[in-house]
């Protein structure tokens, strides 16, 4: 498979279906970026970094993701409008097991 499908609520509650490439080393906070379902600068401030939690999102589907690293969670520990399902979206890489995943963007602020 080289495309997985992802739901993504963007902050103005609509729903979007994208196709996300598994090999091309992409990761979440990207895939939103590309299909520009957040206005430029509001996402993805560092560059992906952890460093801004500008491209907080919240995971609402159960899929299996990769575990948070203490960076991520140092990060989400400073950050606003945190919940228990909230991820940095540019410290999950695409890969076949997001396929279906959803998530909604966090407000920007
Ligand atoms: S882009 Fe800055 S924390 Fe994800």
């Amino acid at each position: 498979m080289q495309d997985v499908t992802i739901y993504i609520t963007d902050r103005e509650g609509e729903k979007h279906t994208v196709l996300a490439p598994t090999d091309m080393a992409m990761n979440l906070m990207e895939v939103v970026r590309t299909y520009e379902l957040a206005p430029e600068g509001t996402i993805g401030v560092c560059g992906g970094m952890a460093m801004c939690a500008s491209c907080q999102c919240y995971v609402t589907s159960d899929h299996k993701i990769n575990a948070m690293e203490d960076e991520e969670d140092a990060m989400l520990s400073e950050a606003f409008n945190v919940k228990e399902n909230s991820r940095l979206s540019c410290q999950i890489p695409i890969t076949e097991a997001l396929n279906e995943l959803e998530i909604e963007l966090a407000p920007d602020v």
